[in-house]
């Protein structure tokens, strides 16, 4: 048996057709890029050959440069003999193809050909940005030529995919084909059309879009100061601009060499291995190790939600949102009006900021239909319960559910810690039970937290993964244990801030620190945010469950003083009148210097590095101690976790991935020292041990051990 080229050339009268064929996107992996070459070399070299097209098969174009070979010592072709560069110096026309993706790289060669169409729905654009690189293959230097530099620095600095339509408006393609079965005979009549066609057009010699810059200088600082917020800390986004910038102010063949060296700073850089892995382990998180691959998946065409509450409307949002009809339970009235009401305002802010078409408000609103019987939802695919977090009423809720629910539809609850068991007994078909944890604003982050109960079947996990991608989340599965995943590992950070404090730190220097790290707000900033009321019940409701509950007596102060956030002007700061920056607050460094003398603390100063290590070291302990009950099935599905839930900056790849480039010996020393110092809470989790002592990174951890 031959095996298939990832490349042949095929003929279609005098079209030859250049086929990239390497499953599943067409990457740009080892063969590739030659083979395009050869066929290139091929074509212009037979005279029955007079044009040629270069397309994918099967679902893209070519998605991109195969990123697994980054950052393996990978030689790279010199300038001018990449497959791009010998494009455009093909001396018969090449028109590009593109279905699917043609994504940087794939872009690159696209635009290194004289012509390119695309399927309406295929997307272009170069997103090296978005693992930490740069466009290396010319794309920095074409773009600009192709669509001006202002469209170019926006695209490449952002990363975004550009949707056919809007790619053709800016002139990035010639052309749109309605339907991808047409793609090949429409490319090979392209072809035809242009085969004679001489001088032949080609991006790399025409400077005239240029001029753009000359005439905006500004442009290329404008977008470095635009940026410096959500940049912080990243080299990239940076050298995007100054390749571009390259672009306009030198001749094409030093922009290629500028480009090329500004590529080389990133590739091997740690902020690009860390979003190379975060990659990755996005795609890592759908293989959950016990669902085999072709278990059968339930259709979800209808849904329901029970409880019209914040988190309730949130996640009726989520659904209409994706254009899955939404029924919403809600036994008072007064509670229902109020939901629906939360909802619109939602939607309307969207339309305000412009992020939302006024019809598009309306046709999820349409979407979204409040009931107050359980027997309106009955024949709903799938239903969330989200209801206060007490367990009583949710074993009500559950019981009702499984009096009416059709067979066979999944019973979902929102609990963010409590046992799916025991909600799960409340029905006689705790097979189909689930947690389907959402983080606030359900209908805004992207983590959908998947719980599996002792008795829930794998085919109901499968379903709800699939159905949290369809609705846009990352979906991650996980055990049950008190908290989950994702706030039980979180849960000692928040103890570690709330310690730091009675230990005379100021909530003002510990958010500069992790904004410094690289979280968009401090995690004081965020309680006051989300209100301090709603930390302060939470908390009377563990301490209720738990009699070893920690006091938090600093934030309990606080919320005595009515002080309970930005809605009333002062929390852990004071705010103006209209104004949410926060200030910080000489009260409330008297509270805590008073705390902190009640407990016996002697002020003292605390360094950037001991906050930052005594916040994410303890969270790092406890996903060790999560990994070892085989509550997480990797170590990487925290780190998703940490990226999708909880803001962590995502050029960091993740608790765990952060932890590595400290490495765990190093981690556990701290702690262990942590322990003769602090105590109990400090206790090394045996992996982190076992990690330590074998010398095996944190990011090979899997459920139950270090292999
Ligand atoms: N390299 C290696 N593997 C890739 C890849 C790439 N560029 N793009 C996708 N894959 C793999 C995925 O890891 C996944 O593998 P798995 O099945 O083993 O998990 C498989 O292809 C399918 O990918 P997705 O699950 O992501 O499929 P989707 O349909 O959801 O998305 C996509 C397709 C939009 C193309 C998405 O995969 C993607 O965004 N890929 C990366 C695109 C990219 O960043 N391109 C630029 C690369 S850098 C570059 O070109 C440098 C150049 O300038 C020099």
């Amino acid at each position: 048996m031959t095996e298939t080229p990832l490349v042949r050339l095929e003929r279609h009268d005098s079209i030859g057709v250049i086929i990239v064929d390497n499953p599943p996107v067409n990457a740009l992996s080892p063969g590739v890029p030659e083979g395009i070459i050869a066929c290139l070399a091929e074509g212009n070299a037979d005279p029955a050959i007079r044009a040629m097209v270069l397309i994918g098969a099967g679902r893209a174009f070519i998605a991109g440069a195969d990123i697994r070979q980054f950052g393996r010592g990978r030689v790279r072709p010199p300038i001018g003999s990449r497959s791009h560069d010998l494009l455009d110096r093909s001396e018969k026309p090449v028109v590009a193809a593109i279905r699917g993706f043609a994504l940087g790289g794939g872009l690159e060669n696209a635009m290194g050909c004289n012509y390119r169409i695309a399927v309406r729905g295929a997307k272009v654009g170069l997103p090296e940005v978005l693992i930490g690189i740069l466009p290396g293959g010319g794309g920095t230097q074409r773009l600009p030529r192709l669509v001006g530099p202002k469209v170019a620095l926006e695209m490449i600095v952002s990363g975004r995919h550009v949707p056919a339509e809007e790619a053709l408006a800016l002139g990035i393609i010639d052309a749109v084909v309605d339907d991808d079965a047409d793609l090949m005979a429409e490319a090979i009549a392209f072809a035809r059309r242009v085969a004679n066609t001489r001088p032949l057009p080609r991006i790399s010699a025409d400077d005239r879009k240029l001029a753009e810059a000359k005439a905006e200088p500004g442009m290329f600082d404008a977008m470095r100061k635009s940026i410096a917020r959500r940049a912080r800390n990243q080299k990239a986004p940076y050298n995007c601009i100054l390749a571009v910038e390259a672009a306009c102010t030198l001749p094409f063949a030093e922009g290629l060499k500028r480009e090329s060296e500004l590529f080389q700073e990133l590739e091997n850089a740690p902020e690009a291995q860390a979003l190379r892995y975060a990659f990755f382990a996005e795609r890592e998180v759908a293989r959950v190790p016990y669902i085999a691959k072709d278990t059968s998946i339930r259709p979800v065409a209808t849904a329901a939600v029970v409880g019209a509450g914040t988190m309730g409307g949130g996640i009726a949002m989520s659904f209409a949102d994706s254009g899955i009809p939404v029924r919403i339970l809600e036994a008072s009235p007064d509670a229902m009006a109020r939901g629906m009401q939360r909802i619109r305002d939602n939607y309307a802010t969207s339309v305000k900021r412009g992020s939302l078409a006024a019809a598009e408000m309306e046709a999820r609103l349409a979407r979204i239909q409040p009931v107050d019987t359980y027997a309106a939802i009955a024949d709903s695919d799938v239903v969330i319960e989200a209801i206060f977090e007490e367990m009583a009423p949710k074993k009500q809720v559950f019981a009702q559910l499984d009096a009416v629910m059709k067979p066979g539809a999944l019973l979902l609850s929102n609990t963010s810690a409590l046992d799916i068991d025991e909600i799960a007994s409340a029905t006689g078909r705790p097979q189909d039970v689930a947690g389907a944890h959402f983080f606030s604003p359900a209908n805004v982050m992207k983590l959908l937290e998947v719980v599996r109960g002792a008795k829930t079947a794998p085919d109901t996990i499968a379903s709800v993964m699939k159905l949290g991608r369809a609705i846009g989340k990352v979906s991650v599965a996980c055990g049950n244990c008190d908290g989950f995943v994702a706030n039980r590992s979180r849960a000692p950070f928040n103890t570690e801030m709330s310690i730091l404090l009675e230990e005379g730190a100021l909530p003002e220097q510990v958010d500069a620190v992790m904004v410094e790290f690289g979280y968009p707000m401090g995690p004081f900033a965020v309680g006051d945010l989300a209100g301090l009321d709603i930390g302060h019940a939470g908390r009377k409701r563990r301490a209720a469950a738990d009699p070893n509950y920690r006091k938090q007596p600093i934030a309990d102060r606080l919320f005595e003083m009515g002080r309970y956030g930005q809605k009333t002007g002062a929390g852990w700061y004071r705010y103006e009148k209209g104004d949410r920056t926060p200030h910080p607050d000489p009260v409330v460094a008297e509270v805590i210097r008073g705390i902190a003398a009640e407990l016996g603390n002697a002020p003292r100063a605390f360094t950037d590095d001991e906050i930052l290590r005594r916040l994410l070291f303890a969270s790092v302990n406890e996903a060790c101690k999560i990994l070892e009950e085989g509550i997480a099935h990797r170590a990487s599905d925290i780190d998703i976790m940490w990226l999708h839930g909880f803001g962590f900056p995502r050029y960091r790849g993740g608790l765990m991935f952060w932890a590595d480039g400290i490495g765990p010996r190093a981690v556990y020393d701290q702690i262990a020292a942590w322990h003769q110092r602090y105590g109990a809470r400090w206790a090394p989790a045996r992996l982190l041990r076992e990690l330590a002592d074998s010398g095996t990174p944190f990011r090979d951890a899997r459920s139950g051990g270090a292999a």
